[in-house]
């Protein structure tokens, strides 16, 4: 193992991976696949600089095994629950993620899921491939038309929730939001900031774009699913522990959501298999952020704020310790 390497927990997109050598620091490279718990705490032991992902855990553990030289964790990811901030500010480690440069994919994706779940895509392929004998017909299929007048609540309003919005605002959507950090009554960006359970109670689709903290862990729970309007959709591409799994499974099956499109999920990444036999249920396999353009983005910002940490300089996107 080289002395003060940079470990690279996951590979990265091919672009930044060409980029690496350059940076005159040993590396330790991962796969493809997130290493074993044991190959990481091995790897990074001795590392002065990590670029993680989501599917690691850094605790301290991870921070032990490490060693004290160890000065800043790169995220690959604008999410930062997989890391114990407290245990990293103790120990004197900067934490980066990677904010900005993933929103207008994240938003072109949640729009994909808001039309894949309305106009029922994702079953109407699993229908025409079945053989199933079929005939166009005047009620076959229909589903809910968003831009007569349907209503969507943008539960958080950062950049990812506003960039759903513009793009929401072009369907003709009228659009509500709720956040902590707005004052109800108030317009912000052309939208209506409302009360979380105004928003429930009269949002036709609800869209999450918070990020997991303990403050918003199954901040939508059954309370919060029965308060939604009968025959509502459900968006999360946000964090899985945002939603409480086991209500919104109920929901789906008593029919008092019509539909909910998942693209993160509580058990991460075991995937509960009542989800699976929902043909209301959407499912997509954390991929939000994945833009070619936008993932070499995500790595670039990473790598950018390891060197300049090791150079002993701000990081450009740190995020703030408590
Ligand atoms: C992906 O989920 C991210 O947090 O960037």
């Amino acid at each position: 193992m080289p002395a003060a390497h940079l470990y690279v927990a996951r590979t990265l997109t091919a672009a930044v991976m060409d980029e690496l050598p350059g940076l005159g620091v040993p590396l330790v490279v991962g796969e493809i696949a997130p290493p074993t718990r044991e190959r990481l705490l091995t790897d990074v032991a001795g590392a002065v600089a990590a670029i993680v992902t989501l599917t690691e855990r850094i605790d301290a553990e991870f921070f032990d095994a490490a060693g004290s030289q160890l000065k800043v964790v790169a995220n690959v990811a604008v999410g930062f629950d997989n890391i114990d901030l407290a245990e990293a500010k103790r120990r004197g480690v900067v934490i980066t993620n990677t904010p900005g440069v993933l929103d207008d994919a994240t938003a072109d994706h949640t729009v994909a899921m808001l039309l894949a779940l309305t106009r029922r895509v994702v079953e109407a392929d699993r229908f025409a491939r079945s053989g199933e004998p079929w005939i166009w017909g005047p009620t076959m299929m229909v589903g809910l038309d968003i831009s007569a007048g349907a209503t969507l609540g943008i539960v958080g309003f950062g950049r990812i929730g506003r960039a759903v919005a513009r793009r929401a605002a072009a369907f003709g959507m009228r659009i509500v939001t709720a956040s902590t950090d707005l004052e109800p009554g108030t317009q912000v960006a052309g939208v209506d900031v409302v009360t979380l359970p105004e928003l429930l109670a009269t949002s036709d689709v609800v869209s999450l774009h918070v990020p997991l903290l303990p403050s918003t862990r199954h901040l939508i729970d059954g309370a919060a699913i029965a308060s939604m309007k009968p025959g509502a959709y459900l968006i999360n591409a946000a964090r899985g522990g945002v939603v409480d799994e086991a209500a919104l499974i109920e929901a789906l099956r008593s029919g008092r959501l019509a539909g909910a499109a998942l693209d993160t999920f509580e058990g991460e990444p075991t995937i509960n298999p009542a989800l699976r036999e929902l043909d209301t249920v959407v499912l997509q396999p954390h991929i939000a952020s994945a833009g070619d353009v936008t993932r070499d983005n995500m790595c670039r910002l990473a790598v950018r704020n390891v060197t300049r940490v090791l150079a002993g300089e701000p990081a450009e996107t740190p995020v703030p310790l408590p």
